[in-house]
């Protein structure tokens, strides 16, 4: 009897104990650094709940619409602490109810929600949408591109997201390829500065503080040149051209602080991106000191074994993909269970599991969600889509905006026209919001039409008439508008593509009819689909001036209207604002200024077609047709012209001599504008061919009419290296050609090579 009161005791004494210490973990004690939380709540976790932390799901109302059983499986596991990430949690009050289930869990650790945030929060109702990222990389401004970011990772925390999937580093060399639109174009800089940029702007100096978010730059690496344009396809590419194209976006990630990356879905030469050691760990780690963790893409673990057949089953595609150095698992029930299995049999170590719940946990102590997981729904409603946000779109719009074309010059239209006629697929389209957005209110995207009509309604007839969608263009409609242009003063038809995979009932769908771009929609031919250049002819044909306006997410070999009509816009996908900024192009309210980032070939026959092409790409000629691009890289026109003069390029010869590059740029028409100045470089003789010119520098300026500015560039001898025939990274002497405008320098480095 007094042995059992005493066991009793023992018993009430723990309960106490128990109790005190649980009001005591110091992991919740905000006082204390976050290594030191992170280290006891570590010391406190099963095997299981640390493998929880690299366990992501899909938020649970894609889950119900998919299962109910999957939605009841994921919540049980949340409440067992098995699930450390969320992605496409629905909105804020999913957000709020997951982190109140969370907490129902042993340890009471709050997930991180990550969504993608490709060109905004535009997965969002409500959310401001910019324009797409190569309308973005066309106005190479990336400083506004930095600010987007900020504004994007501000209305991503006022809503319960922690982690934006972005930005997207992939250099598109095909544009068969649907998701050129989601990147920043073929040249390797400007990608790079781009995401940098982005990088910067959504997590700021640090991540932690108020309104930034944790950045997934993304993919690592591809995809941008697959065998056959096809996304997820292998990529087969040299040594060379990963070292010079396809690397440098990635590890501008690593210098600008991307927190975490995202693991591409394709091999490259035969090694499946997922089990890619090298890649994962040997280059990104140790070569590159990256500290951040790696997330699978979507069911691309599961892929080792289905898809790139390397893995006889999910453990040891598990085992292969997590010992190469992927952290965290997107999305499935299959992870936690194998990967717990192959840490007990010793085939991946704890230590393996500790290095990335380390990391995650201490970004949720960083970013505070221990103390208040939860947000308030009023703030979301008072960032998302505000005026400052708004305001930055329809700038961003303005500047996405390329002219490729202005003989007469028809553009900009006159206000004093009697009649305009607006028409085309795409003149009254969302589909100018891009790829990646879901269904958003009506009034919140200005169409072409709506932006026309609100600019000059009141002084001239804007007719519109809907001509069909893009796939159901008639006889009879391409009739009518052609009757219908020879009643007026002009025409803007608004041709192109429609890469959005949202429609009203809010379903997300690749396979959405009259999708003709995004994420896995790949073509083999880059013609404008439908009937689209029938209506374009017969519309021509009538000799209403015209002007065409391309909406659309990838360069489109638009051949016959580059030969044939005098007026062509390429407003690419330019967001919620964009028929306002494209108004405001026609009639002269802006001055066009954007570049293209990426250039348009003359069809699928061309490909690859990039500027930056070796000596000998077009030394022989194509039997039929022409050779060459339809419009390169770089190219852009403006309402105004401007005179580069004065190239000076000298060496500074002190302190590993950087050279020095100004050019004098003066606006010589009576246009107020910007002008991108770009700066290329040839290495004129190499021990290894490199390419023609690359893209070295740029800078945007303005200038009044007759203002003109000098503008400066600094080179460092590390930006003149090459990859000699060892693969290593010198700078070799000899004579570099620099062009900037329609200007050509020139400057040496002397022997011996410099570093
Ligand atoms: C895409 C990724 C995206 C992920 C999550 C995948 O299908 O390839 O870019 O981040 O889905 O939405």
């Amino acid at each position: 009897m007094r042995r059992r009161s005493g066991i009793a005791l023992t018993l009430i004494l723990f309960f106490l104990l128990s109790l005190l210490s649980a009001s005591q973990l110091s992991y919740l004690d905000p006082s204390l650094p976050v290594a030191e939380r992170v280290e006891d709540l570590m010391l406190r976790m099963t095997l299981e709940e640390k493998i929880g932390q690299m366990n992501q799901y899909l938020g649970l109302s894609f889950l119900e619409r998919e299962d109910q059983k999957s939605a009841d499986q994921m919540l049980s596991q949340l409440r067992q602490g098995l699930i450390g990430s969320f992605l496409m949690v629905a909105d804020l009050r999913e957000a709020n109810r997951l982190q109140e289930i969370a907490k129902q869990s042993r340890l009471k650790i709050p997930p991180l929600n990550a969504i993608d945030a490709i060109h905004g929060h535009c997965l969002y109702y409500g959310a401001t949408v910019y324009p797409t990222c190569i309308g973005m990389a066309s106005s190479f401004n990336t400083d506004l591109v930095e600010k987007i970011h900020a504004a994007t990772a501000r209305e991503l925390r006022a809503t319960g997201y922690h982690w934006a999937f972005f930005p997207y580093l992939s250099v598109s060399r095909d544009p068969r390829w649907g998701r050129v639109g989601e990147n920043f174009g073929e040249d390797p800089l400007l990608v790079s500065e781009m995401a940098a940029a982005c990088v910067r702007g959504l997590q700021g100096d640090d991540y932690a503080s108020p309104g930034r978010v944790l950045a997934c730059a993304k993919v690592l690496l591809g995809d941008g040149q697959s065998i056959n344009g096809l996304n997820l396809a292998p990529m087969d590419v040299s040594e060379r051209t990963l070292y010079e194209i396809f690397l440098p976006p990635a590890k501008a990630c690593v210098d600008a602080g991307a927190r975490t990356f995202m693991v591409a879905h394709n091999e490259i030469n035969g090694i499946p991106c997922h089990s890619n050691a090298w890649l994962l760990t040997g280059l990104l780690r140790e070569q590159w000191g990256f500290a951040g963790y790696t997330i699978s893409d979507w069911g691309d673990i599961e892929r080792l074994v289905d898809g790139h057949k390397v893995a006889v089953d999910q453990k040891a595609a598990v085992r292969m993909a997590v010992s190469a150095g992927v952290d965290v698992h997107m999305h499935g029930s299959d992870f936690v269970e194998p990967l717990a299995e192959l840490v007990r049999e010793g085939a991946i170590s704890e230590g393996r599991i500790d290095r990335t719940v380390r990391a995650v946990l201490g970004d949720k102590f960083k970013l505070g969600l221990f103390e208040d997981p939860y947000v308030d729904e009023r703030k979301g409603g008072e960032i998302l889509g505000c005026e400052d946000h708004i305001e930055m779109a329809l700038e961003m719009g303005r500047q996405s905006i390329v002219l490729l074309k202005n003989d007469g010059p028809v553009l900009p239209l006159s206000r004093n026209l009697k009649s305009l006629l607006v028409t085309g697929p795409l003149a009254d389209s969302n589909a100018l919001v891009g790829d990646w957005v879901h269904a958003q209110p009506d009034k919140n995207i200005v169409t072409v039409l709506e932006g026309i009509e609100a600019l000059v309604s009141n002084q001239m007839k804007v007719e519109y008439f809907n001509c069909g969608n893009l796939l159901e263009i008639t006889d009879q409609s391409i009739d009518t508008a052609a009757a219908k242009a020879r009643l007026v003063d002009a025409v803007v038809l608004v041709v192109g593509g429609n890469d959005n995979r949202s429609d009203e009932s809010w379903e997300l769908r690749f396979d959405r009819p009259n999708r003709s771009g995004g994420e896995n929609v790949a073509r083999s031919s880059l013609g404008l689909v439908g009937r689209q250049l029938d209506l374009v002819r017969a519309v021509q044909a009538t000799g209403t001036p015209l002007v065409v306006v391309l909406v659309n997410g990838r360069p489109l070999a638009i051949e016959w209207i580059a030969e044939n009509v005098a007026a062509i816009v390429e407003a690419w996908q330019p967001g919620m604002q964009g028929g306002k900024a494209v108004a405001e192009v026609l009639f002269g309210e802006y001055s066009p200024s954007g570049r293209l980032p990426i250039t348009i070939p003359r069809g699928v026959g061309h490909l690859l077609s990039f500027y930056n092409y070796r000596p000998t790409t077009y030394l022989r000629k194509y039997k039929y047709g022409k050779t060459g691009p339809l419009f390169e890289f770089g190219h852009g026109l403006s309402y105004t012209t401007f005179e580069y003069r004065e190239l000076q390029v000298s060496r500074e010869l002190s302190g590993g001599g950087p050279v020095n590059v100004s050019v004098e740029v003066r606006n010589t028409g009576d246009v107020a504008s910007d002008e991108i100045v770009l700066l290329f470089v040839n290495d004129v003789v190499s021990s290894v061919t490199t390419p023609v010119r690359k893209l070295k520098s740029f800078k945007r300026i303005h200038l009044e009419p007759g203002e003109q500015k000098r503008v400066h560039f600094r080179l460092s001898t590390d930006q003149l290296a090459l990859y000699d025939v060892n693969m290593r990274r010198v700078v070799e002497p000899g004579v570099f050609e620099v062009m900037v405008g329609d200007l050509r320098g020139e400057f040496e480095l002397e022997s011996p090579p410099l570093r």
